[in-house]
């Protein structure tokens, strides 16, 4: 595969992606109308690798981050193409340059609509819909179900979440949760002295994100994510969930939130989302990146 791809009068290269200004980075997504501040963009440099699209004077016109977890797996996000370089191969060639990164590892991503037939021509498949609710919290929440158990913020170390979510999403992301830990309001749901549930609230784009939020049941997720949407009332609030119906997803349509935009889970190689029984789940993604 070529090391450099050529578009109209430009010829662009990889380059690291923590070798540019972050300025450069804000610039791409906020041209393509993502809500990234240059804050996000620092952390999720910090959280995983990335490569930009550059022409021969420096300027940026592509980028792609990958997430790996383990030498097996790994997300994909963060592909962008500045409008006036679409449609003339950048971003195929951005996504073959991380595939020839990632190795033979599985990989998913959360694909928008733009960018559903070049995954699929790429040989990824479809898995999920993810729902993106945003909005204003509303005071108080809408009413909850019981709660079963006890909530309390975790202050201890973030081990006492990290086997519990690699039930869940099906991979250690213990790296990744120390880091989504530094910014984060944890809460935890222990039940008959065992950790069943825990979610993170975390300053993201114009507000906070509710994720990742990991509960083995509706009623135990509802309760995870009524306790921050409770502290963020008249602030700004997003959930990304996959669950479209049941008591979670009615809960978060009554939580006035707005429905804005949904992604298509996509995966390569081996299946990504495998939900069993009464198992712990994802019921809120750490953000679209991170799935
Ligand atoms: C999705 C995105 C990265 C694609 O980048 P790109 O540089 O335009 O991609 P390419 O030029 O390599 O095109 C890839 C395929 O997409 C399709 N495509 C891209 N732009 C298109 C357009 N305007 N009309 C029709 N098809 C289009 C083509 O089918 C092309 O397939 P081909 O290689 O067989 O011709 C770019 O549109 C973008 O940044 N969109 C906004 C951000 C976004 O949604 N990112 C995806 C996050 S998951």
């Amino acid at each position: 595969m070529g090391r450099t791809v050529r578009v109209k009068s430009f010829e662009l290269a990889a380059k690291d992606i923590n070798d540019v200004d972050v300025t450069l980075l804000h610039a791409l997504s906020t041209g393509v109308g993502w809500p990234h501040r240059p804050k996000d963009w620092d952390f999720l440099r910090r959280a995983g690798h990335g490569i930009v699209a550059v022409d021969g004077i420096g300027r940026v016109f592509g980028s792609a981050m990958w997430f790996p977890y383990g030498r097996e797996f790994a997300t994909i996000g963060l592909v962008i193409t500045s409008p006036r370089t679409q449609a003339q191969g950048t971003g195929r060639w951005l996504m073959e340059q991380v595939f020839e990164r990632c190795g033979d590892r599985t990989l998913s991503l959360n694909s928008t609509d733009a960018a559903y037939h070049l995954y699929l021509s790429l040989g990824f498949t479809k898995e999920a819909t993810v729902y993106q609710w945003q909005g204003e919290a509303v005071s108080p929440p809408p009413p909850v179900p019981a709660l079963d158990g006890e909530l309390s913020p975790l202050t201890g170390n973030i081990q006492e979440i990290t086997a519990l979510d690699e039930r869940a999403f099906g991979t250690s992301r213990q790296r990744l949760l120390a880091l989504l830990s530094e910014g984060a309001s944890i809460c935890v749901l222990r039940r008959g002295g065992e950790t069943v549930g825990y979610s993170m609230k975390r300053e993201f784009g114009r507000g906070h994100v509710i994720g990742p939020i990991v509960a083995s049941n509706d009623c135990d997720a509802i309760h995870l994510t009524a306790v921050h949407l409770k502290d963020l009332a008249g602030k700004f609030a997003r959930v990304d969930t996959r669950e479209q119906t049941g008591l979670f997803a009615d809960f978060l349509q009554q939580s006035r939130l707005g429905m804005n935009d949904t992604v298509t889970t996509m995966s390569k190689g081996r299946r990504f989302l495998n939900r069993k029984g009464n198992e712990p789940w994802v019921y809120g993604l750490a953000g679209h990146a991170l799935s």
